[in-house]
């Protein structure tokens, strides 16, 4: 099964794909020619991931599925939430979310937070929505250069490392986007043809 994955985001594509190896031939948009910006107006992960899957769906004929990501941490009630992309304003910059983030945690004694991922699919009219959350603390002093976005300060419960001092297939396997794209994985082999 061909799907598209409508994210410009290449470390999305990366993780997905690997993730999709064998099950799935996953395209992303760079992949099928695809540049328009795409969209990102909701206030909530599932309304952002539907509108990216809608406006991508309008043009192209194989099925579509979009994530929303969202960096929730506690002592900011949420924040940043749905907006975790331009934290820090426009243009967005993980840098600039990762600085204005350690300065909105100094001296903060809660560090709790938690990644969560809402993926729409969008294969005929009826959109279907997969999540996957994960829990861990922020750390003071980035770590790590794999990964992305707010990686270098998120510490997940279980593990001594950053997702940013991760392999690829250790993150994927107990990651937010993991979890949720395990579900999305599990829905397609079950109703593989129909
Ligand atoms: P979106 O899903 O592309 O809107 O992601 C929102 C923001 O969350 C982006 O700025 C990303 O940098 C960040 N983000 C999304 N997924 C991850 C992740 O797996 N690790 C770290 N940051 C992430």
């Amino acid at each position: 099964m061909e799907i598209v994955f409508a994210t410009h985001n290449a470390h999305k594509s990366k993780e997905i794909k690997k993730l999709a190896s064998g099950i799935a031939t996953i395209r992303n948009l760079s992949d099928i020619g695809y540049e328009t910006e795409i969209p990102e107006t909701g206030t909530t992960l599932k309304d952002n991931a539907l509108e990216k899957c809608q406006f991508v769906k309008s043009s192209v004929l194989l099925p579509v599925f979009a994530d929303d990501t969202g960096f929730e941490v506690e002592a900011l009630g949420g924040a940043p939430g749905v907006y975790s992309a331009r934290y820090a304003g426009t243009p967005k910059s993980d840098e600039a979310n990762l600085q204005k983030l350690l300065h909105e945690m100094k001296g903060k004694e809660n560090r709790r937070a938690r990644f969560r991922t809402v993926i729409c699919f969008l294969k005929n009219d009826q959109p279907l929505f997969f999540e996957g959350v994960v829990a861990g603390e922020v750390i003071n002093t980035p770590k790590g250069k794999e990964g992305f976005g707010y990686d270098p300060v998120f510490v997940p419960d279980g593990y001594r490392q950053t997702f940013a001092e991760m392999d690829l297939e250790l993150k994927n396997q107990i990651s937010h986007r993991g979890k949720a794209f395990s579900k999305f994985i599990h829905y397609l082999r079950e109703n593989a043809g129909k």
